[in-house]
């Protein structure tokens, strides 16, 4: 599993959660974080080299691309050139955001680069089937850099959300998804400026579900009994991805490896 930093650890939490008999490794690319405000050329690049590396280096099974930039980006390339099956967070996302409206109304935020890829607008449209759906988008600049610094719940992150959570709100949504890895940590502060009655979707469990079934359907779930391991691989400073990436998911995340791009 990769993301450009901290956010995957959503994911991670949640597969963690599901699949605990699975070994996990995650790769968080702090070194060239963020992607969001990247080409999408470049961030196809890291993912390509990314996937490449995690088949290679770790021998893993499925790959699950836990940052919707990079999904946006590349999920089709890497499904189409990787020999081992991979799995993004947009669609288990788009999903569960049309199964959980029931005014119609929906909101998807992510990076400038997920919500100018239109990869969103495709991908609800194709869940909608024949509802009709309203969906309106809005690209959060910043956010990912507040929770990269662990700074989930202050007054600044607070105006920020105000002033570009204002399209989503004005459109009177009533469930908005996640569509960034890094956003549920600031789920508070997001919940405080939408109100209590919109949903806010994450596409976390999702893609949990998502790869449960992956699993099963090519025969690669794990028989073993025994807890999975879990191996913490950042290509920033590992000091600081264990320290704060223990204070965001939890105890099992303990020694992370340094990894230098050639
Ligand atoms: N977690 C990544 C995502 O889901 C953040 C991208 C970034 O680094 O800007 O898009």
């Amino acid at each position: 599993m990769f993301d450009s930093g901290f956010g995957g650890l959503t994911v991670a939490r949640a597969v963690m959660d599901l699949l605990p008999n699975e070994d996990l490794v995650y790769l968080g690319d702090t070194g060239r974080y963020p992607y969001g405000p990247r080409d999408l050329k470049e961030v196809r690049g890291f993912a390509e080299q990314i996937t490449e590396h995690l088949v290679e280096v770790y021998d893993v099974k499925v790959v699950v691309v836990a940052c919707n930039t990079a999904a946006a980006a590349a999920l089709d390339v890497l499904v189409e050139q990787s020999p081992v099956p991979v799995l993004g967070v947009i669609e288990p996302g788009a999903r569960a955001l049309t199964q959980t409206t029931t005014s119609g109304r929906v909101g998807v935020i992510g990076t400038v680069g997920t919500i100018g890829s239109g990869a969103y607008q495709d991908a609800v449209g194709a869940a909608s089937g024949d509802r009709d759906i309203t969906l309106t988008c809005s690209a959060c600049p910043g956010f990912v850099e507040f929770v990269e610094r662990g700074e989930t719940d202050s007054e600044q992150v607070h105006v920020l959300a105000e002033r570009l959570l204002a399209p989503v709100c004005d459109a009177d949504v009533d469930a908005l998804l996640l569509g960034c890895t890094h956003y549920p940590f600031l789920a508070r502060t997001i919940s405080d400026v939408m109100g209590r009655n919109v949903v806010l979707v994450s596409s976390a469990d999702e893609t949990a579900f998502a790869l449960k079934t992956l699993l099963e359907e090519h025969g690669l779930k794990s028989e073993s009994k025994a807890a999975g391991k879990h191996s913490w691989v950042s290509t920033g400073d590992a000091a600081e991805f264990a320290r704060l990436g223990r204070r965001l998911l939890g105890p099992e995340l303990d020694i992370v490896d340094a990894l230098e791009w050639p």
